[in-house]
């Protein structure tokens, strides 16, 4: 059995063709879950080292006791140096040569010394700690729970919408991590399938947005495709296509459209914004896409300016010396190093209340929580003229506030780009989009359709299910034949070159 996933930034889902209709997999009481993952033990990442009080005491006892063993050695040659004097003369330049000098080290490096031998012993402890929890790595807790999990048991990993990551670059053991990860949410959603659908899930047809977040231009492309298929496997899939997300949504809405149109379909998702200009509807068997464009940017990058604009502030950013780039990291979430870096930080000297606020926001699980108010402050703003967030986990009766205002400001650089987008797939189109689709969960925002609208005014809006209109394409798709060998990426860069699983 095939089935379509949507691996999403923000939220992924999954689902089958079962006698020509799609069955989606119900992940609790919910079609979709969102992307996050709560692994009860770290995986171990030698980066993760960090001098934590514990630690520096070790590195303080392994320091004296270094210097203790080098201060008795020179006196044990300085002793042995005043016996050889008092050798007859004709022995003494003998006896004097045979006692040894020891080396004498700075006080900066023997605590050098003492460092790194506290981290070898520390790496080897997370490596043995891991190793005793393998088996629980199986049980993770996936979507919203998760980052209850994480508060609740103070320790282990917490990894926030780990698509952003796939295209950038990882250093260390930061590839295996995130490969790590994939591999167990892929497998959450095969065994999870598997259950609903009764048969063993073995082919699986994965979204992949046009363009990937990535940090390497056109190799984080490649770098993401990569990962993804490793991990396909290694949950165990056999066989997996890649179709690209606005295609997929174009597949689904063809079903439902009896007579043929020109459709631009408009994709608007967390991490990514895809477009699809695509011949759909009436008799034919499946559509003719003919184009495919998308920018890797969408709800999250809101939320990164509104986090910025509104929640930093009361944090001290432009308040305080604490340089702007620290609330950047604190706030991009979905980046594990740039999370780390903040950790790591020390805000003592930040004037009160800005240090002890920090100091709770670098309190596990806090960044991500952080970010969920601003998110629900900016989804809140789709309906409401204002909104305030209570950040009682940061302090007692601490809030913060946005009104649209704030939230147009935060917007204006994302909606700046869609209309760039939109107005260089206007140019590219050889005749114009008789329906405009818009779906993904930022479609739900008024500002985002009055952008797709205003680049298209004549063309009729039809706003399609925001959730879960790409992976039920996808499971349309999963239900063709699959191609010839397996594996293959559906990439459609040229105009009418995408292919649907199964269509040859
Ligand atoms: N009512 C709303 N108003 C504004 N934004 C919303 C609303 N509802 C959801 N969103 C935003 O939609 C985004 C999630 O959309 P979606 O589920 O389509 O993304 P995804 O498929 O996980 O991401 P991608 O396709 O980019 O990988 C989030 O940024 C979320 O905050
Ligand atoms: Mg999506």
């Amino acid at each position: 059995m095939r089935i379509g996933i949507d691996f999403g930034t923000s939220y992924s889902a999954a689902g089958a063709l079962v006698d020509d209709r799609v069955q989606l997999v119900r992940f609790g009481d919910a079609l979709q879950f969102r992307t996050t993952a709560f692994f009860p033990h770290a995986i171990p990442d030698p980066n993760d080292f960090a001098l934590t009080p514990a630690l520096e005491a070790q590195v303080a006892r392994l320091l004296a006791s270094a210097k203790a063993a080098q201060t008795r050695a020179l006196h044990r040659a300085n002793l042995l140096r005043a016996q050889a004097q008092q050798a007859p003369v004709a022995r003494r330049a003998e006896a004097l040569a045979l006692v040894a000098t020891p080396s004498l080290r700075s006080d900066e490096q023997l605590r050098r010394e003492a460092v790194v031998s506290v981290r070898r012993h520390w790496l080897e402890q997370q490596m043995q700690q891991a190793r005793a929890s393998a088996a629980s790595l199986q049980h993770a807790v996936y979507g919203d729970d998760a980052i209850d999990a994480y508060l609740a048991e103070g320790g282990g990993h917490l990894v926030d919408s780990p698509k952003s990551m796939l295209g950038y670059r990882l250093h260390g053991a930061a590839r295996h991590t995130i490969l790590g990860i994939a591999t167990h949410i892929l497998e959450h959603i095969r065994l999870t399938a598997g259950q609903q659908l009764g048969t063993v899930v073995r082919g699986a047809v994965i979204g992949r947005p046009v363009e990937f977040r990535s940090s390497m231009g056109e190799a984080g492309g490649v770098q993401a495709l990569e990962i993804l298929r490793e991990a396909a496997s290694a949950a165990g899939f056999d066989a997996v296509e890649f179709l690209e997300e606005p295609a997929a949504a174009a597949l689904d809405f063809h079903r439902s459209q009896a007579g043929p149109q020109r459709a631009l379909i408009v994709d608007v998702g967390g991490g990514t914004t895809d477009v699809a200009f695509a011949q759909l509807g009436g008799r034919a068997a499946r559509p003719r896409i003919r184009g495919a464009w998308g920018i890797a940017e969408g709800g999250v990058d809101v939320d990164l300016a509104l986090s910025l604009r509104r929640f930093m502030p009361l944090f001290g950013k432009d308040l305080s010396a604490v340089p702007v780039h620290r609330y950047s990291e604190a706030a991009s979430v979905h980046d594990l190093q740039r999370q780390r870096d903040f950790r790591r930080c020390r805000f003592d000297d930040a004037p009160a209340p800005f240090a002890s606020r920090l100091a709770a926001l670098q309190a596990a699980g806090n960044t991500v929580r952080l970010n969920r108010s601003v998110e629900l402050a900016k989804i809140g703003l789709s309906e409401h003229a204002s909104w305030q967030a209570g950040l009682d986990y940061i302090e007692p009766g601490l809030a913060a506030s946005a009104t649209r205002e704030h939230l147009e400001i935060a917007a204006a650089r994302f909606l700046g780009g869609l209309e760039r987008l939109l107005a260089r797939v206007g140019t590219q189109l050889d005749a114009a989009p008789t329906t405009l689709f818009v779906t993904g969960g930022m479609s739900r925002a008024p500002y985002v359709r009055a952008a797709v609208q205003a680049a298209f005014p004549d063309a009729r809006l039809v706003a399609g299910d925001p959730s879960l209109g790409v992976v039920s394409g996808l499971a349309v798709a999963a239900g063709g034949r699959p191609r010839t060998s397996a594996r293959q990426s559906s990439r459609s860069r040229e105009p009418g070159a995408a292919q649907f699983p199964g269509t040859r």
